[in-house]
């Protein structure tokens, strides 16, 4: 089964080929194209929506283009079409949305709407070695969303909790800003932050981990971005590389307790970690030697670092759960909503 993914829910237009095959099943990406809007947006230091939609505009047909290309297949041979429908950008939505439901329409192929949540987590079944047990705890962090969802099998989610203010990933990209750093911040602060000896260097005094005890699974990363303001305020030459590493750890520490003592609570087989946060070298490392040493039973997945930021692939792989459940595929049907909740019924 050959299925179009169709992503942009933000800043980044993702059109991707995936090939399904088997009872497993194997996933296989035949292309994978992301247009970047970095340039666009990083002297606004964060995403501006309309600016955004009109880059979608201008880049999704050459990305489709492009995408049919590399995989070497033709528009006949497309078996679904799957777009992001929400949460994201409305304006950015919007664009993805009816550029797919016109293809619904001129090529006559099935179509299902996907969750962008939903489809960053589903992105670890990209990779064919490993699979999920349920019950699963899956923590989602991108530059959008902060949450922490059990899942108890496809299409069966809980969101046991989520960020009040701040997405961890727009505190790294707050604070690269306020330090004058590039646009996205996440691979800017962890860039200075490797700068940084660990025998010779730390911060003092230490930055908060906002809502690390609270027995919720909430999370709050705003008090952290003004923790650094005031200390690069009141600091006379402030160690940048020092303090960079310290913002990163003081989100990891929040991070890494919330997911253990929910996966603990929850008895989770696996934990899985998702979203462009995901990328991070060090979340990854730490969160893997935490479920290793905290839950020996269970193992982690972990996408790649290039499927964790915004791409198609994963919409494509969560189109085909969908699917497989019996979505609605009536182009008619199919409508952007920013505010989409996982484990929320699409219309
Ligand atoms: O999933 P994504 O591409 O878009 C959303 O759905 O929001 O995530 C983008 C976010 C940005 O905030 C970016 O700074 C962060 O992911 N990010 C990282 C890294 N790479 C991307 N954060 C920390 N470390 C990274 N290496
Ligand atoms: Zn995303």
């Amino acid at each position: 089964m050959l299925i179009l993914g169709i992503e942009t829910s933000c800043d980044d237009t993702g059109i991707a080929i995936v090939k399904v095959s088997g009872k497993g099943p194997i996933f296989k990406i035949l292309s994978n194209i992301v247009s970047s809007q970095i340039k666009v947006h990083q002297k606004y230091g964060g995403v501006v929506p309309n600016l955004a939609a009109r880059e979608h505009l201008k880049n999704i047909e050459p990305c489709l283009k492009e995408a049919f290309k590399q995989a070497g297949v033709k528009p006949d041979e497309i078996d679904l079409i799957t777009v992001t429908t929400g949460p994201g950008l409305i304006p950015s939505l919007l664009i993805g949305v009816n550029f797919a439901k016109a293809l619904a329409y001129i090529w006559k192929k099935p179509i299902i709407g996907v969750n962008h949540v939903e489809a960053h987590i589903l992105a670890n079944w990209l990779d064919n070695s490993k699979n999920a047990k349920f019950p699963a705890v899956a923590l989602v962090v991108s530059g959008g969303h902060t949450q922490l969802v059990l899942m108890t099998g496809f299409g069966k989610y809980k969101i046991l909790g989520e960020t009040r203010d701040d997405a961890a990933g727009e505190c790294f990209d707050k604070v690269a800003k306020l330090l004058n750093l590039g646009y996205p911040g996440g691979p800017e602060i962890a860039a200075e932050a490797a700068k940084v000896n660990p025998k010779s260097c730390t911060l003092n005094p230490k930055l908060p981990r906002p809502m690390i005890k609270h027995k919720n699974y909430d999370f709050s990363f705003s008090g952290l971005k003004t923790a650094v303001l005031y200390l690069v305020r009141d600091t006379k030459d402030i160690n940048v590389p020092a303090l960079c590493k310290e913002t990163q750890q003081a989100i990891i520490d929040v991070l890494i307790e919330k997911t253990i003592r929910a996966a603990k609570e929850y008895r989770a087989k696996t934990v899985i970690l998702s979203g462009g946060v995901a990328a991070n070298e060090e979340l990854r490392a730490q969160m893997a030697k935490a479920v290793k040493k905290e839950l020996p039973k269970s193992y982690i997945l972990i996408p790649k670092s290039c499927l964790c930021t915004d791409n198609a692939t994963m919409i494509a792989t969560a189109g085909y759960f969908n699917y497989k459940l019996g979505a609605k595929t009536d182009w008619r049907k199919i409508k952007a909503n920013a505010n989409l909740r996982i484990g929320q019924k699409l219309s």
